[in-house]
């Protein structure tokens, strides 16, 4: 695996105080703390956000925010959690830092991940730790995200999946995308999911700037046997370029990633393609939307617009013929 039993990494955690809260102060909470996780995500020292949320995965027994970084940036890291924990007004909740050398929040965090079906039952999302059981989907990608952002439990994935399994079905009639590229592949579970719904895409590109998420991606390439047709490459959209233009282009990125790079995406997408750019803020869709059309994209005119899940956006684009 990507991971080291021996090197020390370090971890905030945001707990909220009391077990005994409402199910409605939860969900309050758990709003709150996604858009304080987003927000850290886009720390330099912050290696990723996970959201624990009581309601939809075993485990916690309340809403828990863990971020993750290096022991040498732990001190500012936590600075920073608490600053803007308090900028959002949530004052019920315990901030905690610490640095680990064991390898026992993978563990833990498997005891959260459950198989999930997706597309209406059409593929199966399986940890690699759980076994097949009867009457599951005979498709399924088998994953393993290590320390990747990419577990499928995230709106902003699940924004992506859901336009993947709509586009899969009707792929027969509307044709199917030869090209695919998933940019910020993080676990490679777009790009995989995309290339085992779409069984005629022949070249897959999953890219990631972080060497440990393309690490995970190729290691989960390689368990669902889909190195072949998945190419696995470390850097930013530009180094995806020539292996283009693609037909589908997946983005699960924060938005000021994602604005700066309109045109470049716009460049490597090919006439009639389609893009899906998630991991964008309802209170961001504006100038996220505004820096694509004037790139030379359309809103996609097949797909409700925008696409939503909680506080997460996701804009449906084409570039014209
Ligand atoms: C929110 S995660 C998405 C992971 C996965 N695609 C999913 O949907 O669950 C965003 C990923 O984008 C990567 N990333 C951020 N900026 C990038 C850039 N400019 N070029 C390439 N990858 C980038 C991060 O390293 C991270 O793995």
């Amino acid at each position: 695996m990507t991971t080291s039993q021996t090197t020390p990494w370090a971890v905030v955690t945001v707990r909220m105080k009391s077990v005994r809260s409402t199910r409605e102060a939860w969900a309050e909470t758990l709003d709150r703390l996604d858009e304080v996780g987003a927000l850290l995500a886009a720390d330099a020292d912050v290696g990723g956000v996970e959201l624990r949320d009581p309601r939809t995965i075993d485990g916690p027994e309340r809403p828990e925010l863990i971020v993750y970084t290096t022991p040498e940036a732990l001190d500012g890291v936590a600075t920073t959690v608490r600053t803007t924990v308090a900028a959002f007004g949530i004052d019920h909740v315990e901030v905690s830092a610490d640095v680990r050398t064991d390898d026992d929040w993978r563990d833990t965090w498997k005891q959260f991940y459950r198989p999930m079906q997706l597309g209406d039952g059409a593929l199966l999302l399986r940890p690699s730790w759980i076994p097949r059981q009867d009457g599951d989907p005979e498709r399924e990608i088998v994953l393993d995200p290590g320390r990747a952002f990419g577990t499928g439990l995230h709106e902003t994935t699940q924004l992506c999946i859901d336009r993947i399994c709509a586009l899969s079905r009707a792929a027969t009639t509307d044709g199917a995308p030869g090209r695919i590229l998933d940019l910020g592949c993080g676990s490679g579970i777009l790009a995989l999911c995309a290339a085992r719904l779409f069984e005629s895409a022949h070249r897959v590109v999953a890219i990631d700037e972080d060497p440990e998420a393309t690490d995970t991606t190729l290691e989960n390439a390689e368990l669902n046997g889909l190195t072949a047709r998945v190419e696995v490459r470390t850097g930013d959209v530009q180094d995806a370029a020539a292996a283009g233009p693609y037909d589908f282009v997946l983005a699960n990125i924060r938005a000021h990633t994602l604005v700066p790079r309109a045109a470049a995406i716009h460049a490597c997408t090919a006439a009639g393609g389609r893009v899906v750019l998630s991991g964008v803020l309802a209170e961001e869709l504006d100038e996220v939307e505004a820096a694509y059309l004037a790139a030379g994209f359309v809103r996609d005119p097949s797909v409700e617009w925008p696409r939503t899940r909680n506080i997460w956006v996701a804009l449906d684009l084409v570039r014209p013929r």
